[in-house]
């Protein structure tokens, strides 16, 4: 079935290279706000009968989700066979039980709200935590890509005498995969969150990896305060400066600043979410989903 694919702002490079890579058309379209803050979406190519590709990864989901829909929902009225959404990132799915008395479970929401949206979907590392797959929450087909084998190819060709460090158990399953292709020494930290900033972290004796480049290794930099908290412990425990690599790197407000500042040599990203830190490329990845 041929392809068409379109760029939400933000995506263009993805798209473009995606489309390339598989030898599909790229769509055009008019999307903006009105003056009263509605959107406003136009699809100026012709898209019937074919598999319309929407590439959006989803960090900042809430402002991103309706012009989605209403992109989605007009392809599907000209006649599109299909919708596959591309979203790198997966938002909201750290929200996966009632952490407090009367929370929501966002993470069950926003699935019944993207599978009421698209056709499938194609996403790389969701944070799959106490849940073990996306079908528990999504009612579409759903693609998950792992990194892994790219973060070690780049562990491997930019990193003399790694050591991997997860700063929490539930690290353990990116940075057990990645240690394992970079044939490096992986270690996990224990981590409690307080609150939304407030982080605590401990560190096992790694007396014996002195002479090894911490590599910290997380699915999502938000706050950084994870990453942030765990450098500290490294510093304190006498080792090299660490390395800081994020699947996603979100970085809200001055969260790379903040990384920087704290006594990273480096913060590398893939590019799920464009940033200058972005040096793991996922076209690929993706691509041989697509084709
Ligand atoms: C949490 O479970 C994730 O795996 C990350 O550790 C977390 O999202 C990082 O958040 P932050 O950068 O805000 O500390």
């Amino acid at each position: 079935m041929q392809k068409i694919f379109f760029a939400l702002p933000g995506n263009e490079v993805l798209t473009d290279s995606l489309a390339h890579k598989t030898d599909g058309e790229t769509g055009g379209m008019e999307l903006r706000r009105f003056p009263d803050e509605e959107t406003y979406v136009r699809i100026d190519s012709d898209v019937k009968g074919k598999d319309v590709v929407l590439v959006c990864t989803l960090d900042h989901p809430d402002q991103k989700l309706l012009p989605l829909y209403f992109l989605s929902k007009t392809a599907k009225d000209l006649g599109a066979a299909s919708i596959i959404l591309v979203a790198p990132y997966l938002a909201y799915m750290r929200q996966d039980i009632r952490f407090h008395k009367g929370e929501g479970i966002t993470s069950s929401y926003f699935a019944a709200l993207v599978s009421g949206s698209v056709d499938s979907l194609i996403t790389i590392d969701p944070h799959l935590h106490r849940r073990t797959s996306l079908s528990e929450i999504y009612r579409i087909p759903t693609t998950v890509i792992h990194a892994a084998d790219k973060i070690s190819e780049w562990i491997r060709l930019n990193i003399t005498k790694p050591l991997l460090v997860g700063p929490d158990s539930e690290s353990e399953q990116w940075v057990s995969a990645v240690a394992a292709n970079a044939d490096a020494p992986y270690i996990t930290l224990y981590k409690t969150r307080h609150g939304d900033r407030e982080v605590e972290v401990s560190v096992p004796h790694i007396e014996k990896y002195k002479d090894h480049t911490p590599v910290l290794v997380d699915d999502i930099i938000s706050t950084a305060r994870t990453m942030i908290e765990t450098l500290g412990h490294l510093r304190k425990a006498g080792m090299k400066k660490p390395v800081c690599i994020g699947v996603h790197g979100i970085f809200a407000g001055t969260a790379y600043e903040d990384l920087l500042e704290a006594g990273t040599a480096e913060i590398v990203t893939c590019n799920s979410i464009p940033h200058p830190s972005n040096r793991i490329m996922i076209d690929d990845l993706i691509m041989r989903y697509l084709s």
